[in-house]
């Protein structure tokens, strides 16, 4: 399942080992130890705290150590450095939600957490803090900012005179979009408040704020990031996080050696053209001929392209013989917008109704197709196969609840394996079994999701209050048809309350 983390984990591993080791040099009274007693008050109070939560027995703890201690050393008058020990102040490290060691975060009068996630070594740290120290939005000249144009750097240009609260606004943005810095140019300025520069592109966009209180943070960010993307670069982590929980598609384009001129120039092309839409990866097929492979091409033929919707986790898989060109890239792309392109799945084909048990079992190929049936309600529950208690669901209550239903036309119901690679991850697959209503009618689609384990007396209900298409409540089933199941399972709520610690997580984290 979301094979495109291999990638993340694949990086990691090569960051940590990239750890150099830094002289010893101690002088650990610039670095504050913080507890229990002493955590809140100061992260609050500092301007800017850069926080170390460790374990002394961790590894990597070790060997970030007298880094941390020269960071401390050459940085100490622009930040103040501190680190928590986990396993004395269990409470902290929970709070804040450490789930490895060592983490890094950068505290700003204790709002905006931002976690580091860059190279552990000294020059990627200082670099980071050296930015995250300076202040928010720096105030420039016109020629300053033709020299940041001319380093080729992206940046976020607010008009000196601009509005107060955009200017605040922004402020509260910058840890967001550290990537970017933000510069106020006092000039007179044209026609905008708001623009930010492409150093690869060397494009300049402006932003329309319609109206002040309607200036969304978020909207902006996301705005920002993709106009400010580079056009056509090797992936790394810090762009591939940029990206990550965007809706936007990633194509990759895996090669070996070098890239033909030709092929640098058609994607520089294609970004400028599908910027917002496509952002363009280069893969050098010698950082990792298995993430080649995870994006399900052989990896004895290069370059080849793979397409993924960061979002929704589709995949495209373009022919390894197909020749690169304008035309072929541009009508595939063409073809994956308007939705004509074959998707890449990895599940199971469909299974034959004729093999099909008491509820209707989807996989990868009809599930879009059965979510966006219109003119019904579809009952969708998100199961793992293999576990014993979703047999019990599926046989037992939601098998009755199929029956009772079977007479409702506007009505349908089937479950589909939630280990598989084909869901995505705005499902919110946080438990198993997890049960969606989802309707369509008059072009919108209403998702309902259910918040209890179903149960057949729940789940009818849920049905009931939820369903566009209303119906008359079916009778339950005759006693008859009771017959052949286990005498435990005649209280469906109290068997699934009873089921309810056992629920397992679908492997979500596990795999990264
Ligand atoms: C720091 O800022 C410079 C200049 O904008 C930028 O090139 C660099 O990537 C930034 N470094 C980090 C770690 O954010
Ligand atoms: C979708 O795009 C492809 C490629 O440009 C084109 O050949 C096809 O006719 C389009 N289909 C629809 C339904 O628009």
């Amino acid at each position: 399942m979301m094979k495109i983390f291999f990638f993340i984990t694949l990086l990691s591993i090569v960051f940590a080992e990239a750890d150099n080791a830094a002289q010893e040099d101690k002088r650990p009274f610039e670095i504050f130890t913080l507890n229990n007693n002493f955590y809140g008050n100061f992260i609050d109070h500092e301007d800017i705290v850069f926080v170390k939560y460790y374990a002394p027995w961790c590894g990597h703890c070790k060997a970030l150590k007298p880094i941390y201690e020269n960071l401390a050393k050459e940085l100490h008058n622009k930040l103040k450095f501190a680190e928590v020990n986990c396993e004395e102040s269990k409470e902290i490290c929970e709070k804040e939600g450490i789930e490895g060691y060592p983490t890094l975060a950068l505290f700003r009068k204790g709002r905006s957490k931002k976690v580091y996630g860059g190279e552990r070594n000294l020059e990627a740290m200082k670099n980071f803090l050296e930015n995250a120290s300076l202040p928010p939005i720096i105030e420039s000249t016109k020629e300053e900012i033709e020299e940041l144009k001319k380093k080729e750097n992206s940046f976020v240009i607010i008009k000196s005179e601009a509005d107060d609260q955009i200017r605040n606004k922004l402020v509260e943005l910058v840890d967001e979009l550290d990537y970017l810095h933000f510069y106020a140019l006092n000039t007179e300025m044209d026609n905008f408040e708001l623009a930010v520069y492409n150093g690869d592109s060397k494009e300049m966009f402006t932003y329309e704020i319609t109206t002040l209180d309607k200036f969304n943070g978020i909207e902006f960010i996301d705005w920002a990031n993709t106009k400010t993307f580079p056009l056509f670069h090797q992936v790394n982590m810090p762009l591939f996080r940029r990206i990550e929980n965007l809706p936007v598609y990633t194509l990759w384009y895996f090669y070996q050696g070098t890239i033909p001129k030709v092929h640098e120039d058609l994607f520089r092309g294609l970004a400028k053209k599908y910027n917002g839409k496509f952002i363009f990866f280069s893969f050098n097929k010698i950082i990792s001929e298995d993430q080649v492979k995870h994006m399900h091409h052989t990896g004895n033929v290069y370059p080849v392209i793979s397409i993924i919707h960061t979002n929704k986790r589709n995949m495209y898989v373009m022919d390894e013989d197909v020749t690169i060109d304008e035309e072929t890239i541009n009508n595939y792309i063409e073809s994956i917008l308007n939705g004509t392109a074959q998707l890449y799945y990895q599940s199971s084909d469909p299974i034959k109704p004729e093999d099909q048990k008491d509820v209707f079992k989807l996989t990868g190929h009809n599930f879009n197709e059965f979510v966006t049936t219109k003119g019904k309600d579809s009952l969708v529950i998100f199961c793992v196969e293999r576990a014993d208690m979703c047999k019990y669901f599926l046989t037992t209550p939601l098998a009755k609840v199929a029956k009772r239903m079977q007479g409702i036309d506007t009505f349908q119901m089937a479950w589909i394996d939630a280990s598989t690679d084909d869901i995505s991850p705005e499902w919110n697959l946080n438990i198993i079994p997890k049960v969606y209503l989802v309707s369509e009618k008059d072009g919108e689609t209403k998702k309902v999701e259910m918040n209890e384990m179903p149960s057949e007396e729940n789940t009818m209900k849920f049905i009931m209050e939820n369903a566009l298409f209303k119906f008359e409540m079916p009778a339950p089933l005759p006693e008859e048809n009771k017959e052949d199941e286990s005498p435990e399972s005649d209280s469906d709520s109290e068997e699934a309350e009873k089921k309810e610690d056992v629920i397992e997580k679908p492997q979500e984290k596990k795999e990264l």
